[in-house]
């Protein structure tokens, strides 16, 4: 019998690891696939939806300026549940910790269908970081039929909530399979990583490149505030330059722009497509992130990544010693750059590849997986 599959994803993040399984379901004769994006993200999604080349059957559209938690979250119940409602999927997979995520996997509930939760079993273990996200991956867990748990250690999580061990599989986490294969792409194209490094800021003679992201909201206001203090201070060494892609959130968007917009030594850019933030990566000395999913691939990179935050759902990279939780103070943040700056051994230890988050076949585990289900 053929199984129906609908995938649902909205932000960018979800499309990144999302559209390699959406590639690889509908590559299989078992299934009978539909794409379905809420487009939480509307811009920040097309540029993934562009580069994979994945051509939604269902688009939602949902993104409003500024939108607030209560009003997406009830578009995405509704606009999810009644646009599935024909197709009757057997199965509805959503990734990680979305709003899109909640609301999908909700609608995917009330339509009684299976839920394949991609992503699953990360915790923190604390509800207000990070805000709302946290909240939203237990409840999905809550209710999910298949839990696709990146590590032993989101396996050990949701086993410790009394979640079924026959409901949890261990497959990696489909982002790595992204940057594999995309990074890939860019070394053996190269007119391909040619017309990418020309798009790029160039590099400036005598200095090393600190790539920074921000964007989680419990870090809106004071921590900000800070995090661009501390860019300030970074860009007075005479061998830094840092580029900041800044995320479209106007909470993130106004604090930046009024604090570092000009500053010698800070180039400010739009979000860049996933092609070019890869190739970014690879050119950085230094990640300085509050990302998830910037989290996973620098240390499969070889890229330090220092993490402002001050707890992370993501322990096994901090763990093997590829990441560093640095928080949103000041002197912390330029402490911890500095040192990978100027002490070659703690930069030499930091930059080994590290693996903790998957081999880059978690999308043939996951569809193996549902075939046999
Ligand atoms: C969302 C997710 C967060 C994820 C992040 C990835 C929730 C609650 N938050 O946060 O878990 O880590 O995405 O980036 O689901 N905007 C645009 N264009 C875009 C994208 C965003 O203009 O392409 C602006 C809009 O004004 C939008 C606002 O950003 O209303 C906030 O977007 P939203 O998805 O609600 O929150 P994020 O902070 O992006
Ligand atoms: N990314 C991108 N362009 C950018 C910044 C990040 O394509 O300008 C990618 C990055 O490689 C990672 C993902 O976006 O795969 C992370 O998204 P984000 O930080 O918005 O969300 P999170 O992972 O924190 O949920």
């Amino acid at each position: 019998m053929t199984q129906r599959i609908a995938i649902v994803f909205g932000t960018r993040p979800e499309a990144i690891k999302m559209a390699p399984l959406a590639i690889a379901l509908k590559q299989r004769a078992e299934f009978e696939t539909l794409v379905c994006v809420s487009a939480q993200h509307r811009a920040m999604l097309d540029q993934v939806l562009d580069i994979f080349q994945l051509q939604p059957d269902i688009d939602l559209d949902l993104m409003r300026p500024n939108q607030t938690l209560p009003e997406l979250t009830g578009r995405v119940i509704t606009g999810v549940h009644d646009a599935l409602t024909d197709f009757r999927p057997h199965h509805i997979l959503v990734h990680g910790d979305t709003t899109t995520a909640l609301g999908a996997g909700l609608a995917a509930f009330y339509l009684r269908a299976k839920v394949g939760h991609v992503e699953a079993g990360l915790r923190s273990f604390d509800l207000q970081r990070p805000w709302p996200e946290e909240m939203n991956r237990v409840v999905v867990d809550a209710f999910a039929d298949y839990m696709f748990a990146p590590t032993e250690t989101a396996r050990a999580n949701l086993l410790r909530e009394g979640r079924p061990a026959g409901k949890i599989f261990v497959t990696g986490n489909t982002g790595i399979d992204a940057l594999l294969s995309s990074a890939n792409r860019l070394d053996t194209d190269q007119s391909l990583g040619a017309e990418v490094g020309a798009r790029l800021p160039a590099a400036m003679a005598g200095r090393k490149l600190v790539l920074v992201t921000g964007h989680r909201r419990e870090s809106f206001g004071g921590g900000f505030e800070r995090i661009c203090a501390a860019l300030a201070q970074l860009a007075e060494r005479p061998d830094v330059q840092i580029i900041y892609p800044v995320h479209l959130n106007p909470n993130v968007q106004e604090p930046v722009n009024r604090l570092l917009a000009g500053k010698a030594g800070v180039q400010l850019i739009e979000p860049v497509g996933y092609l070019d933030f890869i190739a970014l990566m690879k050119r950085a000395h230094v990640i300085l992130t509050d990302s998830g999913g910037v989290q996973e691939e620098g240390p499969a990179l070889g890229k330090p990544v220092l993490v402002m935050r001050e707890v992370t759902e993501r322990p096994e990279a901090v763990e093997a010693g590829g990441a560093t939780l640095v928080g949103t103070d000041v002197d912390v943040i330029v402490r911890e750059v500095s040192r990978l700056f100027d002490d070659a051994g703690a930069y030499a230890e930091a930059s080994r590849p590290r693996f903790p988050y998957g081999d880059g076949h978690a999308c043939g585990r996951i569809a193996d997986i549902l075939a046999s289900a």
